[in-house]
């Protein structure tokens, strides 16, 4: 782990650092458009990190986030005091990702470009029986895009996460287990140059 990488795996300059990128409001619209659940669904949040999308499941839904770095856990646990939302300490490849299943909404933000091709495969087929057969995994990652600004791609190849991919990249790794699978890019979501890829798939 490099200096910035150890510097952004402690919470509060991971949290700092998402204040000065992400406008207000970017998480609710992201769980309006894209992490959709109905109220009383079922939510995995894989790679939660601080355990910021948890207040806007935990009040209509039940929640559950997994990280393996447990300084983030703890911060969640800490900043979603009160909520019943629960945030174990665990890899995305832990057993108690079946065992807890199934769920109506799995999702991750900025963890598939962690994790290298053989781990997303051999994730996709894990959680495929476990979404319900109205639920759906989605997932927002960054995204190299034949249409984005040079400062983008740049910035995304230098993303702590290895993994970055394109469109078709991801694609092909969650259409491995599931049948349906659609990507949107989204571009200026954040207040630096950058370009996402919501990836939606259903059983
Ligand atoms: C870019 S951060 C995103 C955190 C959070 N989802 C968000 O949107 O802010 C990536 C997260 O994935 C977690 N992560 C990466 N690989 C993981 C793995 N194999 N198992 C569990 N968590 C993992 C990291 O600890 C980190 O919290």
């Amino acid at each position: 782990m490099n200096l910035r990488e150890r510097l952004l795996s402690r919470p509060i300059v991971y949290r700092t650092f998402k204040r000065v990128v992400l406008p207000s409001g970017t998480l609710e619209r992201l769980v309006a458009d894209h992490f959709v659940v109905a109220a009383g669904g079922r939510v995995l949040d894989l790679g939660c990190g601080y355990g910021d999308f948890a207040a806007l499941f935990a009040d209509r839904c039940s929640y559950l986030g997994i990280d393996h770095n447990a300084g983030y856990i703890d911060r969640a646990r800490v900043l979603n005091g009160g909520s019943p939302a629960e945030f174990v300490v665990a890899d995305v490849a832990d057993s108690i990702v079946v065992e807890r299943g199934p769920y109506d909404l799995i999702m991750m933000s900025g963890v598939l470009h962690h994790l290298p091709s053989d781990a997303v495969l051999s994730l996709a087929a894990t959680i495929r029986p476990l979404v319900s057969p109205s639920g759906r995994f989605v997932a927002m990652e960054p995204v190299f895009d034949p249409d984005q600004r040079l400062t983008a791609r740049l910035a995304i190849a230098a993303d702590r996460g290895r993994y970055a991919r394109d469109e078709d990249g991801y694609r092909a790794l969650l259409a491995s287990s599931f049948d349906d699978v659609d990507t949107t890019i989204v571009s200026g979501m954040l207040r630096i140059p950058y370009t996402h890829a919501v990836i939606t798939a259903r059983p």
